[in-house]
Formats: C-alpha cells, structure tokens, sequence
C-alpha cells in the first residue's frame, strides 16, 4: 500500500452514552406501545420486520437521540420522526434502526464465481454492469470493482453502482475509508494494487484508491420504493438485507430488482438467505447464485 495524500474527512465519532441511572429508567419507560410505534416505523420506512425481541435493539440504538432532540420520552420521540415535520430525524432513526454489518470479499465464492462469469461472457463492446443493491458501507461495492478490474482490466469498460437506504453508511462508502484492520479481508496482492495506507491524520486507516472509487458510483435507494432509472445490470448483489424482510416484502423487492436485471444476467444473495417462495424467475446455478434465464422466443 502506497502512503495517500488523503484529504476527505475522517467518520465523526458517536455522542456519548446517556448516565447508567438515566439509562435505567429510560428503559423502563420505555413500553410495548412504544415499541409497536417504532416497529410499524421502520417496518413503513425501510420494509424491516422487528421482532419482539429486538426491544433492547431499539431503546439502545434510539435512546441517545431523546438527548440530543430535546424529547422527553420514547413517545415523543417517535411523534417527532413520523409528523413529517423532521425527515433528517427520521432519516437519522432510519440509519441507526439497519444493521449494516459486512466486510471485504464476504462470502468469497461469490467473487470466484464472478470472476468465472466474467471471463467467460467477456466479448469486444461489452460494459459489464453490476449492482450492489444494499452496500452499507462500501466494501461489497469496492470487492466486486476489485474483481471486475482483476477479470476485465483496469481501464476497461465496466460500473459498479451501489446503493442503499441509510445516508450514512453511504457517506463512508463514498470516502473509501476504513480502519487498517480491514486490510486482513483484502488479499495481498489487491491491497497492494487498489488501496493506500494512511498516514498523519489519517494514521490507522486505509483508503480505497482514487482510480478505483471513481468507478463505484453510489445513490442512496430505497429498494422497498419504486426504483430510480437504472440499469439494466449484468449481476446484482441482493445479499444479507432480505433476512430483515418479512416474505411478501421480500417478493416485492426481488420483483422490483428483476426488472433491472438483463435476462441471462445473474441475482446473487446471501448465504443465509433463501429465493425459495420468493420469485420463480430465476433457475439456481452454484449456492446462492442464480441466473434470469433468456426469455423465451
Ligand atoms: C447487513 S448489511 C449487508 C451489506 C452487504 N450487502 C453484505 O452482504 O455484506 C444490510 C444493509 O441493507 C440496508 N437496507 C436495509 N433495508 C433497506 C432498504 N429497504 N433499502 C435499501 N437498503 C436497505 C441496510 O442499511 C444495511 O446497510
């Protein structure tokens, strides 16, 4: 890894936890009232089925915005992010409430089976396209461009878009920025070649080369909403968001996405994710890897 001049700024920290005494009582405070409000909230918002025991989920992830928004309680907190009236709030509740949890080359036969793929539709006058449909962060975004640049060449014609519904998450995605303990996920050669180490203020941290983040484009998108105009893709990644989705939500997004996958082009989710029930258009080709075969003449 080369040293960078980087200057975009590092992720801000997180404001400090209420007192153990104040957090004690707005835990208790906190009711199944209140919890049904912020389940059917995040339920309408973003297609996330809570369960009753992500409870303590909630009031943690919540509890400090009471503070910093000058709400008194639970419910008045949740009046102010669905009056309408504060949709950064509501875009804030929304970015705490996902989890966004991943890291590079996640589930690394995805990428050897792209690469496969790749190389085998590879033809002159090609752009192969690949969405990564709920990014968090950015490392499934940057591992799928890292392969494409591998597969295809560096300055050949391909795009990474990526997307997802918080706005946060996509902040850092666009920054390329991530603690050096991540560098253990990118093999040697890949960080060597695509990723910079950081140095003064920037000491401790990785970035994603300049080269390479200028060919991931990102956008922040609801996949439960109707979808902006994009597409069509070659591959979309659809990987660790459907298990937050209750099944009807499930078949609404894939639907959605299909229409924006190229027949004979690839859906690929999560290991722990199922199409079972879900959508009958796609035929299974490895584990987890499933094709949009042509339509039929
Ligand atoms: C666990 S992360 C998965 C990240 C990556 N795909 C992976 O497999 O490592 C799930 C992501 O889905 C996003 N998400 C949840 N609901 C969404 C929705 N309705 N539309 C778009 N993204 C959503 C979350 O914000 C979160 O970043």
């Amino acid at each position: 890894m080369a040293n960078p001049d980087m200057t975009a700024a590092a992720p801000g920290t997180a404001p400090a936890a209420a007192g153990e005494a104040a957090w004690d009582s707005l835990v208790g405070a906190f009711s199944d009232r209140d919890f049904a409000g912020f389940r059917d909230f995040i339920m309408n918002a973003a297609g996330i089925s809570l369960s009753a025991q992500k409870k303590n989920l909630v009031v943690s992830r919540l509890g400090r915005r009471l503070k910093l928004t000058g709400c008194r309680n639970f419910s008045d907190y949740h009046r102010l992010i669905t009056s309408g009236q504060a949709p950064e709030e509501a875009q804030t509740a929304i970015d705490l409430l996902t989890t966004n949890e991943t890291h590079f080359f996640r589930e690394p036969q995805h990428f050897a089976e792209l690469r496969r793929q790749l190389a085998a539709r590879r033809q002159p006058g090609w752009t192969a396209r690949v969405w990564s449909a709920a990014s968090s962060t950015g490392e499934e975004a940057y591992s799928i461009a890292m392969t494409l640049a591998e597969t295809l060449g560096q300055t050949a014609p391909w795009e990474v878009f990526a997307s997802d519904i918080s706005r946060r998450v996509l902040q850092q995605a666009v920054s390329g920025l991530y603690g050096m303990a991540r560098a253990r996920e990118i093999p040697p050669e890949l960080l060597r070649r695509y990723c910079l180490k950081g140095s003064g203020p920037f000491a401790g941290q990785l970035q994603i080369d300049q080269a390479l983040r200028q060919r991931v484009s990102f956008m922040q998108v609801n996949l439960t909403r109707a979808l902006p105009q994009i597409g069509p893709f070659d591959v979309i990644f659809l990987r660790n968001v459907m298990i937050y989705f209750d099944l009807q939500t499930k078949q609404q997004v894939v639907a959605r996405l299909l229409e924006k996958l190229q027949p004979g082009g690839l859906f690929i989710v999560g290991h722990a994710e199922t199409l079972f029930g879900v959508t009958d258009r796609l035929e299974m080709i490895a584990p987890t890897v499933y094709l949009l075969p042509e339509r039929q003449a």
